[in-house]
């Protein structure tokens, strides 16, 4: 039987857009905050979930991550791809009955090369002359998943984040949806 995939997104979305224009069977998508991902999904009348997240010292990071798995668990979801979801998990997303091996990640950066949030920005700023983009499996330890695929993307003289960002985006819009086609298709 085809797996149910969950996609979860924090912003504008358009990886979500390319998976949908690749027709992928997306069960749900889940977001932390209102965001364009969540017109996006609407819009392609796919099941939709707000699980607002607060900022700062009152933010219950393993209250969070057990609500996220509840929500897949309640949807039965069996693969999750993490398309610009800007929450990172607590360790017992990865815990027996959680999502360790069935979570994707999509990282602008050649990981091990630059993790974290600001990937594009310490990538320019470091003055590397290529970068480019991971998807991975995610684990406890942030953006150090086994990696699936990577490609290349140069830098130019004169890019801003914006500029390189988007063209490491045009390479995570092509890849990613073939790659969690294959995952869904696969045991
Ligand atoms: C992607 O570059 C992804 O790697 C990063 O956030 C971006 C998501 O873009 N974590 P969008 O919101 O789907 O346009």
């Amino acid at each position: 039987m085809q797996k149910r995939l969950a996609v979860l997104a924090s912003g504008t979305g358009s990886l979500l857009e390319a998976m949908i224009d690749e027709k992928l069977p997306i069960a749900l998508v889940l977001i932390d905050r209102p965001c364009r991902a969540h017109g996006v999904a609407v819009e392609a009348g796919i099941k939709t979930m707000l699980l607002q997240r607060t900022f700062g010292s009152t933010f219950d990071r393993d209250a969070y991550t057990r609500q996220v798995t509840r929500v897949l668990h309640d949807e039965n979801i069996d693969l999750v791809a993490m398309a610009g979801f800007m929450t990172v998990f607590a360790p017992c997303m990865f815990d027996e009955g959680g999502y360790a091996g069935r979570l994707i990640n999509t990282h602008p950066s050649l990981l091990p090369a630059f993790k974290g949030a600001h990937a594009v920005r310490d990538a320019l700023e470091y003055g590397v002359k290529v970068t480019g983009c991971t998807i991975h499996h995610a684990t406890r330890n942030l953006d150090e998943g086994k990696i699936i695929a990577q490609e290349v993307v140069k830098v130019f003289s004169g890019d801003t984040i914006a500029t390189l960002h988007e063209r490491i985006k045009d390479v995570e819009r092509r890849q990613y949806p073939w790659i969690l086609r294959a995952l869904i298709s696969t045991n």
